[in-house]
């Protein structure tokens, strides 16, 4: 009989091809003893499998579960664990109590369609929501870090790097409450090779029995549509050590997933693939949109309609017919992020073509907002000064209360900087979302705000006495308002500019009542060609550093 493979070997290769039942089964305890020895070396104590599987190889079996980060990423994917493991406790942390309070209460921090069902079948069970970091960290066989990684606005590589402070307060917080074996494993969208610098970390601050693993299981939940994304992933992504730990953890993790995502849409890879796979997998959808957002300029000047031209296109199944959708630009809490990032990790490398490949997605972005802003000015007669805006949608996607990199918050900026009186209304941002997002530094100076941002509580409101309608998120409502009503009540001629293309199957009708339409990649009331001086409007950033302190 061949002797048994190694435990590295062992995981690598599965069981060995023995031909008898016998031989099976004593290749499978030397095995076992083989991997626990390796094991218990590794770890400096004796190594107890919770479980072993039927091939001999061990396994981990994960009961309790710890989230540091309860927002819109931990929140929603650990409620929607607990809901397909109930034999697996759940505790979502954070630091910031108010929102950890939301968490129990009726009324959620975040709005996600369906979230509330999910969380209440299973808060109180299963799923609990705490400030007891140090408490969960301990009792935790698998901690999640959904702590959020923002770019940095100081120092080296501020304004694309992403900063990874919290990640690291989450490292040395988990060493610092860990013993025995122990999961960690990053959710949070992180630069290439941060998980090396999580295991830097703990090896730093080692200490008997002491083994901790570091996963990557990124996510790719889109806002608006979480909790069907989680329910039904195209993918789930884990990446692991290549060691036989490693593989116990990636294992452990993949058998959480096999509760409810069948095992071909799970996919294991080393820990780099999976980090990087993130990044790039955001970076291709970015750039998706600045590819469609880019022909739109040119359907504008020629005549052509983008939404013709992105069905003809994504009807051949190579490009496919998601994700080109023009608009007034994408926005969200990564695109933006985590192309940055993927710019920053290629300059760090020395790969200044590839950066600046990627860069242009982000250029044309932020183009595409900045002509979307001039073509509004140049429509009203190229004075926008105390005129009144309606802002139809200020979230940066509909189905979501979330505005962050909303485009909405340029196009305010650049109407404000022009003297314009906006009145915004969204159905699910809380006004003091929008005050403080207007009020960032970068955004607007001094009373700014106050003198020109009215936020309205119903969109009628809003457009009562205006100028203008800009709308800036594809709200379903924004279809079935009465827009003869609002014709009514605007100054005429009154504008429509369909930053989304919500009305497209309305033009005709608006047309007749009276609106002058203006939307993205299509002339529709205006026949001549735009003049869209785009570059007289600065450019700006809300990644950018303030070049001021922030008001508060
Ligand atoms: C964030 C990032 O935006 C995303 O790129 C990443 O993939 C995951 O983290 P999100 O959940 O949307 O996603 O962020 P956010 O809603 O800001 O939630 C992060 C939470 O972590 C906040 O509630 C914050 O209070 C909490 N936090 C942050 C901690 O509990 N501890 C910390 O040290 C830092
Ligand atoms: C994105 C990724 O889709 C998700 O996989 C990842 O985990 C996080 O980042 P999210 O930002 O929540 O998700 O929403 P997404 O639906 O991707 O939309 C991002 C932005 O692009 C929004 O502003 C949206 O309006 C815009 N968009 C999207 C377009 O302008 N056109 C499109 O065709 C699609």
């Amino acid at each position: 009989m061949k002797p048994p493979p190694s435990g590295a070997e062992a995981f690598k290769y599965g069981p060995g091809p023995g031909t008898r039942d016998e031989v099976r089964g004593d290749l499978a305890e030397r095995r076992i003893a083989a991997q626990r020895k390796e094991l218990s070396k590794r770890s400096g104590k004796e190594w107890e499998p919770r479980s072993v599987l039927a091939s001999g190889i061990m396994m981990f079996e994960i009961k309790k579960i710890c989230c540091i980060g309860a927002g819109y990423v931990g929140g929603p994917t650990c409620s929607v664990i607990a809901q397909m493991c109930p034999e697996i406790r759940v505790t979502v942390v954070d630091v910031n109590e108010s929102r950890i309070n939301a968490w129990n209460s009726p009324m959620l921090p975040i709005y996600e369609p369906g979230l509330k069902e999910v969380v209440e079948s299973c808060r109180g069970k299963n799923l609990f929501f705490s400030t007891n970091i140090d408490d969960a960290i301990k009792e935790a066989d698998l901690v999640f870090i959904s702590v959020n990684t923002p770019t940095k606005t100081y120092g080296m590589g501020k304004g694309r790097a992403a900063d990874l402070k919290y990640i690291e307060a989450c490292a040395r917080r988990i060493v610092q409450n860990s013993h025995g074996y122990k999961i960690v494993t990053e959710k949070s969208t992180v630069p290439v090779r941060a998980a090396e610098s999580i295991r830097q970390i703990f090896d730093a601050n080692t200490k008997p029995n002491l083994n901790l693993q570091v996963l990557s299981n990124p996510e790719f939940l889109a806002e608006g549509t979480a909790i069907k994304d989680l329910k039904n992933p195209d993918r789930v992504l884990i990446g692991g050590d290549e060691t036989p730990e490693g593989q116990i953890a990636v294992q452990a993790l993949c058998a959480v997933y096999e509760h409810w995502v069948p095992k071909e849409k799970i996919l294991t890879t080393n820990t780099w693939s999976s980090e990087l796979s993130k990044l790039a997998a955001n970076a291709f959808l970015a750039q998706r949109i600045s590819s469609i957002n880019s022909i739109s300029a040119l359907c504008e000047a020629t005549g052509a309609d983008v939404e013709e031209v992105a069905t003809a296109i994504g009807m051949d199944q190579r490009i496919g017919n998601k994700f080109l959708k023009a608009s007034v630009g994408f926005g969200g809490s990564c695109f933006q992020k985590d192309v940055l990032n993927l710019v920053y990790l290629c300059e760090a490398l020395n790969l200044p073509e590839v950066a600046h490949y990627w860069q242009q997605v982000i250029d044309i972005n932020d183009y595409q907002r900045r002509r979307f802003a001039s073509r509004i000015i140049d429509s009203l007669f190229n004075t926008v000064t105390d005129k009144k805006i309606a802002i139809l949608g200020f979230a940066f996607k509909k189905d979501t209360g979330d505005t962050r990199e909303s485009s909405s918050i340029y196009i305010s900026k650049y109407l404000m900087d022009e003297g314009a009186h906006l009145h915004i209304y969204d159905p699910k941002v809380p006004r003091e979302q929008i005050v403080v997002d207007l009020s960032h530094p970068g955004v607007s100076e001094d009373d700014q705000v106050s003198r020109l941002v009215t936020i309205s509580k119903d969109p009628y409101e809003a457009c009562d006495g205006a100028h203008a309608v800009v709308i800036c998120t594809e709200w379903d409502m924004f279809k079935e308002l009465d827009y003869e009503h609002i014709h009514k009540k605007m100054l005429k001629p009154a504008f429509i500019f369909d930053g989304r293309r919500v009305l497209d199957g309305l033009h005709n009708e608006l047309q007749t009542i009276g609106f002058q339409i203006e939307t993205i990649g299509k002339k529709v009331s205006s026949k001549r060609i735009p003049y869209a001086p785009s570059s007289d409007i600065p450019k700006f950033s809300l990644q950018d550093p303030p070049n001021k302190k922030p008001k508060v």
